[in-house]
């Protein structure tokens, strides 16, 4: 049985329904997020992409104390357009590394194979196609390289929190001592300013959300009708928590294929996202939890993100 059905039916299943968020990404999902990206409402990408392009002389110089041999790994590299800014400044300041983006999509892998040697010549570039940690084990260890590992975009964010200390002590086991992590987190700020990244006015975040429905449709043979849901995200101040649900309007039966039926009572929700967000203090904490010391934090002008350098211990 294939896992996305296995999924879904056990997410539809649970006494307080949910989908794995992981399942947005198809290619309508995909492109759906680019046009996320690029709304006004939704900071976080121009956020990140501002320290990249301001900063990325002094976090080359950084690296460059850690080892003159690098393997520069990125987790869930996409287009590489923050990382490019990066990759262009270890190139201009002579250093001697492989750089390795790791993604589930093999066209992202292919894309970024034949375009960055391109756009940055003497730039090595090895992708890896697969799951993260799969990708991180065969890449193995080489005596005399460090590595350094890049997770951009606030991805951390969509680990719920009792996964994140696991999935850091989990990155931390593919590392040595003295290796780098660079990971995006999106900070706390004004409540009114997080709701609204997910819930922009044109309703792209909506239909990135009713597509999840869409796809379980064509891919599973579903009969979601996707008129009898409404996306409603929420934060909570409080937790740092941002949580997206898909609300049945009315009471009704959805099928998923031939044996498997759900019912829904009006204004039930089905939980689709958490996008979590961190005080600087909660990412110390977090590093110091897993393995990891905190040896730099690089802010945008407004420290709405901040992509925190962790050493491992
Ligand atoms: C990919 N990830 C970091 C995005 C986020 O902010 O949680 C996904 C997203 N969901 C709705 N808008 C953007």
């Amino acid at each position: 049985m294939n896992r996305f059905y296995k999924d879904v039916v056990r997410g539809l299943s649970a006494d307080a329904k949910y989908l794995d968020s992981k399942y947005f990404y198809d290619k309508e999902g995909d492109k759906l997020f680019t046009e996320i990206m690029a709304c006004p409402e939704y900071y976080p990408t121009r956020c990140e992409m501002e320290i990249f392009s301001q900063q990325s002389t002094a976090i080359s110089r950084l690296f460059k104390q850690y080892g003159e041999e690098l393997e520069l790994v990125e987790l869930g590299a996409g287009d590489a357009t923050k990382s490019i800014h990066l990759l262009r400044s270890l190139v201009e300041d002579r250093v001697n590394f492989t750089y390795y983006p790791i993604d589930i999509s093999s066209n992202v892998i292919k894309q970024l194979e034949d375009k960055l040697p391109l756009a940055l010549p003497g730039l090595q570039v090895k992708g890896l196609n697969g799951e993260y940690f799969e990708m991180l084990k065969q890449l193995g260890n080489t005596p005399g390289k460090r590595k350094v590992v890049l997770f951009l975009g606030s991805n951390i964010g969509n680990i719920p929190s009792d996964g994140v200390n696991a999935f850091c002590k989990e990155l931390r086991r593919y590392l040595n001592k003295g290796d780098l992590a660079f990971i995006g987190f999106d900070l706390k700020k004004d409540p009114r300013t997080i709701l609204a990244a997910y819930n922009d006015k044109g309703g792209i975040t909506r239909r990135f959300n009713l597509n999840l429905l869409h796809r379980i449709n064509n891919e599973l043979g579903a009969d979601f009708d996707l008129s009898g849901f409404e996306h409603y995200p929420v934060y909570d101040p409080g937790t740092g928590t941002c949580k997206s649900y898909l609300v049945s309007l009315a009471e009704q039966r959805v099928c998923v294929g031939d044996t498997e039926c759900f019912d829904f009572k009006e204004g039930e929700p089905i939980h689709t996202e958490i996008s979590q967000k961190y005080a600087v203090a909660q990412t110390d904490e977090l590093a110091a939890a897993t393995g990891f010391k905190p040896v730099k934090h690089l802010f945008d002008s407004r420290h709405w993100f901040l992509d925190a350098v962790w050493e491992c211990v």
